[in-house]
């Protein structure tokens, strides 16, 4: 895939320019409980700023809003504030939730006009969610000039990394909550990595039935709870063995020992999605094992990378996110991407 032309190659002097970043933070209720995927939108809207235009529209998409409360849930007023108090200027304004109009995930061309009007200029900085076609990543691409972002290229840059020579041997620790999504990507990735560790809801899934083309280290054991609560009775487990009506929210005790070994022993690792439900103490030790596990790779060597907001959230709340080579905003995107697909985002826009 040829490089995206650079936002530093535009001339945005007095221009009104259209950010698309991916401020899809994860929260906590209405707080941010991670605001790594602002803080990494900051420098291109910086540089936008820098040199001079007039106008900076951002946009973004957060969570996966469906019914009329998620318009409240979902609504972009908690990152616009985050985002003043990190970047104050006036010239900056934040567009309201994309998904919450019902042309954005259809690719719909009057919702990117609608995003486009008034507007000089395009840049996509939003690696996190270069991988969907929708009105905000790709349809506007055509409506405007568009540019890659400072992040979007650096994403695509150190992700290249893993798609080239690697030491081996390589491997990818997979979990998190969007299953489906991933199991379609984790199909084709079998063979770039020598081992494939998957933990968390996925693991679950997996349990009776691999569809997957190869081999996987899943968990032995698991933590089991009563009920989806964060104080719920909880006992560990054999992973067939969860009783009747209670969920398993973290990978066990050996679990975390195997998968440990298994990435401390890597030249090259990536990770993504968390192994339970770290952001509840009780659920917390699987995600936190493997965290561990992958800076230590990082300090024995190995190229270490992980992705998406939980994962990345974990790391950065555990103090480890200098300790690995490249913390990724993308978390799916970086999935897709090491499997060798274009993203959409990325191919609406000219090459440099
Ligand atoms: C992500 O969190 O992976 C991106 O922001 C994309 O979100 P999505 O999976 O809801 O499209
Ligand atoms: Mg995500």
């Amino acid at each position: 895939m040829r490089p995206p032309r650079s936002v530093e190659t535009a001339d945005v002097a007095g221009k009104r320019v259209l950010v698309r970043a991916d401020l899809n933070v994860p929260l906590d209720g209405r707080r941010i409980a991670d605001d790594t995927r602002i803080r990494a939108a900051l420098p291109t809207l910086r540089w936008l700023l820098d040199h001079e235009a007039e106008e900076v529209a951002v946009c973004s998409h957060l969570g996966r809003p469906k019914t009329d409360e998620d318009r409240e849930r979902y609504a972009i007023a908690p990152v616009a504030a985050r985002l003043s108090e990190l970047l104050p200027d006036r010239r900056v304004r934040v567009l309201e939730n994309t998904r919450f109009d019902a042309g954005e995930t259809r690719n719909d061309d009057g919702f990117a006009r609608e995003l486009a009007a008034g507007m000089d200029l395009y840049v996509n900085d939003a690696f996190g969610s270069a991988h969907r076609a929708h009105s905000s990543t790709e349809a506007v691409a055509r409506r405007l000039p568009a540019y890659a972002g400072l992040l979007l290229l650096e994403e695509l840059e150190h992700l290249g990394r893993l798609l080239g020579k690697i030491e081996r041997p390589f491997v990818l620790v997979a979990g998190g909550a969007k299953v489906e999504d991933k199991l379609g990507v984790l199909r084709h990735l079998g063979d770039r990595a020598d081992t494939v560790v998957v933990g968390g809801k996925m693991a679950e899934e997996l349990r009776h039935d691999n569809p997957l083309p190869y081999p996987v280290e899943l968990p032995v054991d698991v933590v089991a709870a009563a009920a989806f609560a964060p104080d719920a009775e909880a006992k560990v487990v054999p992973y067939d063995g969860v009783p009747e009506g209670w969920l398993g929210l973290d990978i066990g005790p050996d679990s975390r020992e195997r998968f440990g070994a298994i990435v401390r022993a890597a030249r090259t690792v990536f990770w993504n999605g968390p192994m339970g439900v770290f952001e509840w103490r009780p659920f917390a030790a699987g995600t936190e094992a493997v965290a561990r596990a992958v800076a230590e790779a990082g300090a024995a060597g190995a190229y270490t990378v992980v992705g998406g907001g939980d994962s990345v959230r974990a790391i950065s709340e555990l103090g480890l996110a200098d300790r690995v080579s490249w913390v990724s905003t993308g978390g799916g995107a970086s999935l897709e991407l090491l499997e060798g697909k274009v993203l959409p985002g990325v191919a609406a826009i000219p090459s440099a």
